[in-house]
C-alpha cells in the first residue's frame, strides 16, 4: 500500500514506535501529523533502544525521509536533543527531516503555563505530560501561536514576540502569581533555534503531494490515541489535538483519497495515563502484574500507567471514527501468564446493556464492564513470527477481538524487537 496511516487506537502507548519502525523498513517516507514531544516512541534496532518524542520513528532508517507536519507542536529544544542524541550514535539526519513551516512552536512559557494551570485546576486537573502543549494549541487556536517559518525571519518575530510574552506574563503573574519570563532571554533562544534549525523548515503539504503522486510509499505516524482526541476522546481528559485520521489529513495538508490504509494499532488489553474515566481498569493483583509485567511506565513522564482489560466499546468506537481497514494487536505476549483472560464486550449502564461508547465523561464513570472470559493459553506467544505457531487458545482472544471490534488483524506485535512479530496477511 502506498500511503498508510498508523494510529493510536486506545489511550496512547500502544506500541505504534516499534511497528512503525517495522514498516518503515520499505518506507519512503515516515510523517507525524500530531502532538508533540507528549508522545514517547520507543524503537529498538540492532543499535540499541532509542526512546523519541518528537522525531517521526523512520529517522533510524537510512532511506527514509521524516517529516514533522503541520499539525505537529514543535519544541525546538527537545527537537535539537534528538537530532544531536541521533548523531552521537553515527545517524545523520541531514536532508532526511523536514519540518513543516506551518507547525506551531512550544515555548518556555507554554511550559510554564501547563504547569500552573493544572495546579490550579487541583483535583480537576487533567494529569498532562507538563510538556506545554496544551497551552502552545491554545496559542494556535488564539492566533498568538509562533510558526516555525518565523525563525526564517527572526528580526520580524521580535515584535510579535514581544506582544505573546507580555500577554502571557501577565497571565503567568496576575492569574497565577507565577515569576515572569525575561522576553529578551526567550529572543536569543529564538535566535539559536534558527542558527540551528532553519536548515530543516520546509513547505510539507507540497512535499506531501507531490510524494504521493509519485508513488512513493509513505508511513502516517500518529500519536497518542483515539480516545485522546479534542472532539472525539473522553473529554475534558484528552490532549489537546486531533490524533485521529481527520488530524492526518489536516496535519500534513493531505487528500482523504490519497490515504489507502488505516492501521488501528490496539495493546492487547488497555492503558491510559493521567485522569479520566477508564471503565475496564483494574484495581487489584491482576493489574499490577500486567503492569509490572509489561513495565507500563510511561516514557515520557515515567508515571505508572493505568491498566485494565480489553474494552472493545472503545475498540468499536474507535473503528468508526477512524475507518481501520486493519488491526494491529501488540504486546500479546504480556497476556501469556493469565490462566483466563476478560475482554469487555459491552457495558451495564443504569440497567440497560450499552454497546456504543457514551460522549460524558460522568457517564462513563458509571458504567460497569460486561466481560466475556477466554481461556488463557499454555505455551508462550512471547517471539512467535508464524501465525500457526501461536497457541489456539491466543489464536481465539485474537479472533474474538476481532470479531467484537470489526476490523481484521493484520500484524500481531510478540515482544519489543523488530523480529518478533507475525504478519497475518
Ligand atoms: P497533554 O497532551 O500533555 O496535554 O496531556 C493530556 C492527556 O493526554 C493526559 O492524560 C496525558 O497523560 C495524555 N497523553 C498525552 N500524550 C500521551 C501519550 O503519548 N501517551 C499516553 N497518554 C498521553
Amino acid at each position: 500500500m502506498a500511503v498508510s496511516a498508523v494510529l493510536g487506537a486506545q489511550w496512547g502507548d500502544e506500541g505504534k514506535g516499534k511497528i512503525v519502525d517495522v514498516l518503515a523498513r520499505d518506507a519512503d517516507i515516515v510523517a507525524r501529523f500530531s502532538g508533540g514531544n507528549n508522545a514517547g516512541h520507543t524503537v529498538i534496532t540492532e543499535k540499541g533502544e532509542f526512546k523519541f518524542h518528537l522525531l517521526p520513528s523512520g529517522v533510524v532508517w537510512p532511506h527514509s525521509l521524516n517529516v514533522i507536519g503541520n499539525g505537529v507542536v514543535v519544541d525546538p529544544d527537545v527537537l535539537l536533543t534528538e537530532i544531536a542524541g541521533l548523531k552521537q550514535r553515527d545517524i545523520g539526519i541531514e536532508k532526511r527531516l523536514v519540518v513543516s513551516e506551518r507547525s506551531h512552536l512550544v515555548m518556555p512559557y507554554h511550559v510554564v503555563l501547563d504547569e500552573l494551570s493544572e495546579k490550579a485546576k487541583g483535583r480537576e486537573a487533567i494529569g498532562t505530560t507538563g510538556r506545554g502543549i496544551g497551552p502552545a494549541y491554545a496559542d494556535k487556536a488564539s492566533r498568538i501561536g509562533i510558526r516555525a517559518t518565523e525563525l526564517l525571519d527572526i528580526e520580524a518575530l521580535f515584535p510579535r514576540l514581544e506582544v505573546v510574552v507580555n500577554h502571557h506574563n501577565a497571565i503567568i503573574t496576575k492569574v497565577y502569581g507565577g515569576e515572569a519570563l525575561d522576553l529578551l532571554e526567550i529572543f536569543e533562544k529564538c535566535k539559536l533555534w534558527s542558527d540551528k534549525l532553519s536548515e530543516y523548515i520546509g513547505p510539507v503539504e507540497h512535499i506531501m503531494f507531490d510524494s504521493v503522486n509519485s508513488g512513493k510509499k509513505i508511513i502516517i505516524e500518529g500519536a497518542q490515541g483515539a480516545l485522546l482526541d479534542l472532539d472525539h476522546g473522553t473529554y475534558p481528559f484528552v490532549t489537546s489535538s486531533h490524533p485521529t485520521i481527520g488530524g492526518a489529513m489536516t496535519g500534513l495538508g493531505l487528500l482523504p483519497g490519497q490515504i489507502d490504509e488505516v492501521l488501528g494499532v490496539f495493546k492487547a488489553y488497555s492503558t491510559r495515563v493521567g485522569g479520566g474515566p477508564f471503565v475496564t481498569e483494574l484495581h487489584d493483583n491482576t493489574g499490577d502484574e500486567i503492569r509490572n509485567r509489561a513495565q507500563e511506565f510511561g516514557t515520557t513522564t515515567g508515571r505508572p500507567r493505568r491498566v485494565g482489560w480489553f474494552d472493545s466499546v472503545v475498540g468499536r468506537y474507535s473503528a468508526r471514527i477512524n475507518g481501520y481497514t486493519d488491526m494491529i494487536l501488540t504486546r500479546l505476549d504480556v497476556l501469556d501468564i493469565f490462566d483466563s483472560i476478560k475482554v469487555c464486550s459491552s457495558y451495564e449502564l443504569d440497567d440497560t446493556v450499552v454497546w456504543d461508547f457514551p460522549g460524558n465523561a460522568s457517564t462513563l464513570e458509571r458504567c460497569i464492564p460486561i466481560y466475556e472470559e477466554l481461556p488463557g493459553w499454555d505455551t508462550p506467544t512471547a517471539g512467535v513470527t508464524k501465525i500457526d505457531d501461536l497457541p489456539k487458545n491466543a489464536r481465539r482472544y485474537v479472533d474474538r477481538i476481532s470479531e467484537l471490534v470489526g476490523a481484521p488483524v493484520k500484524i500481531i506485535s510478540t515482544g519489543p524487537h523488530r523480529d518478533e512479530t507475525i504478519h497475518v496477511s
